[in-house]
């Protein structure tokens, strides 16, 4: 038995901030954002908007497309950096929002590979039998937690949603392998410090912009790279397939260039990857189900298709999955 995507979901923001919006606030050029990480523009919450608001809109064209009643959905997975409150979890809100009765709902944090941590858990369960019908969301309102006047970050991220429906399936399609690990030893590089326990909310950190993104670019880059191409080849191989059986990859978007030398070193064409970068920039655990329910709208994705996903992101976290449609 394997878990199947039935639907999906997405839903991005009306504002569309451009590289000429931010040049306007931070020093910084289009030429230098489109040649270093191949962002053009990325869309931003509404004031008032928050990332529960961005799930609920996903979640409902992802129930419609499975076809289902909302009440049959036994699991609410949602997968974010910039929830809408420390606690209660988002899960919980969109649980609210979308009118389900009481079920089990909860958060995962692992920054930009959040959607398929989330993925494999939903998957997990499913076989195990604690649910039959899961949604899992990855989301974000990054334009909230960046640090407006520092170009080295505000300029990468965006803002969105998307989601999934899975249900147990008996036929040769559904979540084929899996790949994910962690390495906390490795936390530093890519932060948000403030707002926890570690180091609670003051004056001094509001002051000092501690509760926004901080990262080591460069380092991140390299490892992003090197794990990226572990996690999608580690995916292949466990699925029993090779770059020739995959139809669409579909990577975690930070940047066009850890895009370009992923496909390189896992031999994948630059035609049977989805790029949706230069559009929607990176929104962390929202790229991967955004960019997935992109690629199936647009045709993308066929009935018997296999599906390569690879995400890196904060903790260090990675993960690679194979699914076949
Ligand atoms: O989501 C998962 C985790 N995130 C990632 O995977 C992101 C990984 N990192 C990256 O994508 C890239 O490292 C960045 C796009 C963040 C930076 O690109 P880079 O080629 O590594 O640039 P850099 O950090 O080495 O900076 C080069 C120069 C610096 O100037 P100096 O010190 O050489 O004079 C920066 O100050 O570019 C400067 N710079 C900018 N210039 C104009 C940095 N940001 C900007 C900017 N506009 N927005």
């Amino acid at each position: 038995m394997r878990a199947k995507i039935i639907g999906t979901g997405s839903y991005l923001p009306e504002r569309v901030m451009t590289n000429q919006d931010w040049e306007k606030i931070v020093e910084t050029s289009d030429e230098w954002i489109t040649s270093r990480t191949g962002i053009k523009e990325r869309h931003f919450a509404a004031e008032g908007q928050a990332t529960s608001d961005l799930i609920v809109e996903a979640s409902k064209a992802a129930i419609a497309e499975a076809g289902i009643d909302k009440d049959e959905l036994d699991l609410i997975i949602v997968a974010t950096i910039s929830g809408d409150n420390a606690y209660p979890s988002t899960g919980n809100w969109v649980q609210s929002k979308l009118g389900i009765k009481p079920i089990p709902a909860f958060d995962l944090s692992a920054g930009c590979s959040g959607f398929l941590y989330g993925l494999i858990v939903a998957d997990s369960f499913i076989k195990a039998g604690v649910a039959k019908k899961v949604l899992v969301a990855g989301a974000e309102v990054m334009s909230r937690v960046i640090n407006w006047e520092d170009r080295n970050t505000c300029v990468l991220f965006g803002d969105g949603a998307g989601a999934a429906v899975l249900e147990a399936t008996e036929e040769d399609t559904g979540i084929l392998s899996h790949f994910w690990e962690a390495d906390g030893n490795l936390g530093e590089l890519l932060i948000q410090p403030a707002g926890g326990s570690a180091m609670p909310a003051s004056e001094e950190t509001v002051a000092n912009k501690k509760h926004t993104v901080h990262m080591r670019g460069n380092e991140v880059f390299k490892h992003a790279v090197r794990m990226m191409q572990e996690s999608a080849m580690k995916a292949m191989e466990r699925a029993g397939l090779t770059s020739d059986d995959i139809d669409l990859f579909i990577p975690h978007q930070a940047n066009i260039r850890i895009i370009e030398s992923t496909i390189k070193r896992a031999n994948i064409p630059q035609e049977k990857t989805f790029i949706n970068i230069d559009k929607i920039a990176n929104v962390s655990a929202g790229t991967i189900p955004i960019a997935l329910d992109q690629a199936r709208k647009q045709g993308r994705i066929k009935p018997g298709d296999n599906v390569l996903l690879a995400a890196f992101g904060a903790g260090f976290t990675w993960a690679g999955m194979a699914i076949r449609f």
